[in-house]
């Protein structure tokens, strides 16, 4: 049997693997700026609390979580979504009573068993945003315009944000009957799964791949309250003042269970039919439906495996050795490897293949690192205390420098 990855499971090597850091450094600086921390939460939690916050009758709940039952017989789950984790944490560490905002990002893989396909993966990498306790509309723009600000700096150009309002559950309340009763009417039509989860959610049925699309055209609107009207108003004015441009998208539902009032999505239509690289919202009962005090929240994920795609003509930062250390006499191995160190201290990156192999294989290795320079060390360099510097990327002599000047000359020459 031959070992291989698991389908929809990847190895990223550079230059994506560059891609994705310069994306998380990216996003690191524009946290900083909006007064966000970092929360680390588990990547295994109690399979409840997604069933709970993600949604009984959501896909990723039904079909997608990645559940088992551990070697203590609890019944456990991997990450499909951060918002959950980030919800029990704001619970379980008393977070509301830290006197300031919770305003928390985070990091890292989920995990979902969705079918494969271009920019669907079943571990992809998430960076996510939380601000839970504040319930104004200033909260939604501050957000979205903060997401829009981290993808412009990630590289991402003129991105517009797809924007709808899901009202509260007080709009909802009648709104569900009628959709229910008009989806009824015509359950011939809907696919197995949305005939299935209907009575328990009617409003999934809009999110559905299969009948979502003409649902969008045909089915009966949500009208909001007063208040989400109002709620809904406020935040397009504070985009406006953000310059955050937005389309407004009635038929934008979102697939998970928790969202209240605002949704938004950013889109792209290079990533083909996985086109959303973004997606979030307001959750203002989650909370408390959790256990935790009445906190309102708003907050997104982004994918970064599709940011990545999208930026992939994009260069990324060299990650190349500055030099690399040549041994050219069995003599000499000692003394390059002191230089190695040498260089290293002085704040310049080396590297080497392996001293005892021929002088020709280590600057075949030196000419394949993508190294400016070559640092080479034989026989006289070792009786006259010195090192030869070699260009690789230009046309020019060896030039031989003391050993101790040798950190302090590459890097003249590299400013230089
Ligand atoms: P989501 O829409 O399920 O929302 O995922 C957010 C983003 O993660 C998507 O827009 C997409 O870019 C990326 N993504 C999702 N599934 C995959 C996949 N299988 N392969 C590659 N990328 C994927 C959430 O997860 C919510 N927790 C967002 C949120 C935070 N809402 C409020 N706070």
């Amino acid at each position: 049997m031959s070992v291989h990855s698991l389908r929809g499971f990847r190895d990223l090597l550079p230059p994506d693997s560059t891609r994705f850091a310069a994306i998380e450094a990216a996003a690191r600086e524009v946290f900083a700026l909006y007064g966000y921390q970092e929360l680390r939460i588990p990547t295994i939690e109690m399979k409840e609390l997604f069933v709970k916050s993600t949604g009984e009758t959501t896909d990723i709940v039904e079909k997608e979580m990645y559940a088992f039952t551990d070697g203590g017989g609890r019944e456990v789950a991997v990450r499909p979504e951060g918002t959950p984790g980030v919800v029990r944490a704001y619970i379980e560490q008393n977070l509301s009573q830290t006197g300031r905002n919770a305003k928390l990002f985070y990091i890292g893989n989920m995990f979902r068993a969705e079918r494969p396909q271009a920019g669907r993966f079943r571990e992809f990498e998430q960076i996510g945003a939380e601000h839970i306790g504040n319930a104004a509309p200033f909260a939604d723009a501050e957000t979205i315009t903060m997401l829009v600000r981290l993808l412009e700096k990630a590289g991402l150009a003129a991105c517009s944000v797809e924007l709808n309002s899901l009202g509260c559950a007080e709009c909802r309340k009648t709104y569900r009957q009628t959709l229910l009763d008009y989806l009824k009417q015509r359950a011939e039509m809907l696919c197995e799964p949305c005939r299935g989860r209907i009575e328990r959610n009617p409003l999934r049925a809009l999110d559905c791949k299969v009948d979502g699309p003409w649902l969008a055209e045909k089915a009966p609107k949500l009208t909001l309250c007063a208040a989400c009207a109002e709620h809904f108003t406020r935040v397009q004015d504070l985009l406006k003042i953000s310059g955050v441009p937005y389309n407004v998208n009635p038929n934008l539902v979102r697939g998970l269970d928790y969202y209240t009032r605002t949704v938004f999505e950013v889109r792209s239509s290079a990533l083909g039919s996985q086109d959303a690289v973004c997606g979030g919202g307001r959750y203002d009962d989650l909370v408390k439906s959790m256990g935790g005090p009445a906190a309102p929240a708003i907050g997104w994920a982004l994918g970064v495996d599709r940011l990545a795609m999208l930026l992939k003509d994009k260069p990324v930062a060299d990650t190349s050795p500055a030099v690399f250390v040549v041994s050219a006499a069995a003599a000499a191995q000692d003394q390059a490897f002191r230089l190695l160190a040498a260089m290293r201290a002085g704040g310049v990156s080396a590297d080497s293949s392996n001293f005892t192999l021929s002088l020709k294989s280590q600057m075949r290795s030196a000419d394949k690192s993508g190294a400016a320079y070559a640092l080479i060390l034989g026989e006289d360099e070792l009786k006259a205390g010195t090192v030869a510097i070699k260009p690789l990327k230009q046309a020019g002599d060896q030039q031989p420098v003391p050993f101790a000047d040798a950190p302090s000359a590459i890097t003249k020459l590299l400013e230089g």
